[in-house]
């Protein structure tokens, strides 16, 4: 035996525990387990019980489930708190009972956060002790219908030696509140935070202990959040939730986004620069703006700036613009901006990036009633989308009447949308300069 403080394995500080000797062989030996038939399993799909926000009961397919745990992820400073203070006003409003951990806030900071967003939780409970076997007792001693839990990070068991906040205390507290939510029925939310340094876990090592993990995410500085379920053992992991932080907390944004571009084009034709492609989020999907300016590049070599679009894949697309569609990109400063904070990361999108900056570069704008959606391959082929009919469907709910998308694939007709098929780009774009703006 010897000291260590310090995993041989991953060089991180305050992971190792003791383990006591193996318990003996024989011993396990002398009891069956008990098997049963699958059939004997029930198959009734769990209660659920809705949070008040579309957009979140989304992801978590209908709800939150008593005696589920979901584990909420995120950057410090995205939201989850802010997100999870107003998920637990909706509910006690509705006369659930509800428990507040807080570990990361004091009550007076709480109370404070909840004036802002403009809720009333004065009835709301809230407990600050960050010891995990008194938390559990207060769950067990006066079960509530949710229990929010802000974050497993401040939390303590004193069945683990090491630090606060470290991999073994982490799995410790998230076993130990799974096991009181599951034995009493309780739905409970628990917060971990991302961490980059090695100091403190993240949640990314409890998240098989839980039954759900959903995680917060957002461009600094924007207010688009997003919402992704990582896993879902009682729904989906297909769905995508979106909001926007504002002024009083989050709300559900997927309204928002299509509005904020069906109302930006009032004569019938988008700005030089613009076009609209289509993104798909979950099931879902939003008509997205990209803006492209291009600039003759006045000192020194051209330069090639983006935001939301990464820059390899614009540079490749402007190769390809120039090579087959006759446009001129060498010489130009080029800017890319997709709106609003969204990222493309989908190759589908490509066509809208093209046409915004063949528009820029021909000083033509498009039509507003025009969306695009592709991917453009090295020879300038338009190669076939993944979810096609759910873009054209999208594209259609939000006002538009014309798509210019690739020839391959089938879709089913979507009434008051014309489809425009091509198979090249220079072709696309041909067809999409051409599309009358509604008068
Ligand atoms: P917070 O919920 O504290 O983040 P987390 O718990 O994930 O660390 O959110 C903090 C940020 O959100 C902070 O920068 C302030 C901002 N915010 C708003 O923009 N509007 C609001 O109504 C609230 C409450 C916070
Ligand atoms: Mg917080």
């Amino acid at each position: 035996m010897q000291w260590q403080g310090r995993c041989p394995g991953c060089s991180a500080w305050h992971t190792l525990e003791e383990q006591g000797e193996p318990p003996d062989a024989t011993a396990a030996r002398a009891r069956a387990a008990k098997v049963v038939p699958l059939g004997e399993a029930a198959a009734e799909p769990p209660e659920r019980a809705p949070t008040g926000s579309r957009e979140i009961d989304r992801v978590l397919g209908g709800g939150v489930v008593p005696g589920g745990v979901v584990l909420l992820g995120g950057d410090p400073g995205i939201g989850k708190s802010t997100l999870l203070l107003q998920v637990a006003a909706r509910w006690i409003a509705t006369g659930r009972t509800a428990l507040y951990v807080a570990g990361e806030e004091s009550p007076e900071q709480i109370a404070l956060r909840a004036a802002r967003l403009g809720r009333d939780v004065q009835s709301l409970p809230v407990c600050t002790d960050p010891d995990v076997d008194a938390v559990a007792a207060a769950m067990e001693a006066d079960p509530p219908d949710l229990v929010i839990v802000d974050s497993i990070q401040t939390l303590r068991s004193s069945r683990s030696t090491s630090a606060a906040g470290s991999v073994p205390q982490l799995r410790d507290v998230t076993t130990r509140l799974t096991d009181v939510a599951r034995a009493r029925g309780i739905a409970t939310i628990l917060v971990g935070h991302v961490t980059r340094s090695g100091a403190i876990a993240g949640p990314r090592v409890v998240e098989h202990l839980v039954d759900t993990v959903l995680y917060l995410e957002g461009e600094p500085g924007t207010p688009l959040r997003t919402i992704r379920p990582v896993k879902n053992r009682f729904g989906s992991t297909l769905e995508v939730a979106l909001l926007a932080m504002g002024e009083r907390g989050l709300r559900d944004a997927a309204s928002d986004i299509v509005a904020a571009i069906t109302t930006g084009a009032p004569h019938g034709r988008r700005a030089v620069g613009v076009a609209i492609g289509a993104l798909l989020e979950g099931t879902r999907s939003f008509p997205v703006e990209v803006q492209a300016l291009a600039a003759d590049a006045a000192y020194g070599p051209a330069r090639l700036t983006t935001n939301g679009v990464d820059s390899g894949r614009v540079q490749m697309l402007a190769a390809i613009l120039e090579r087959y569609a006759g446009d001129t990109v060498a010489g130009q400063d080029l800017y890319l901006n997709i709106v609003g904070g969204l990222r493309l990361t989908d190759p589908t999108c490509d066509l809208a990036v093209l046409a915004s900056i063949a528009s820029s570069l021909r000083r033509s704008p498009l039509s507003a009633d025009v969306f695009v959606a592709g991917e453009v391959g090295l020879t300038g082929e338009l190669r076939p989308v993944a979810g096609l009919q759910a873009r054209l469907l999208g594209g259609s709910r939000a006002g538009f009447r014309h798509a210019v998308v690739p020839e391959s694939g089938h879709v089913d007709p979507v009434e008051g949308l014309t489809l425009h098929r091509c198979s090249r780009l220079e072709e696309a774009l041909e067809r999409l300069f051409d599309i009358e703006p509604r008068r």
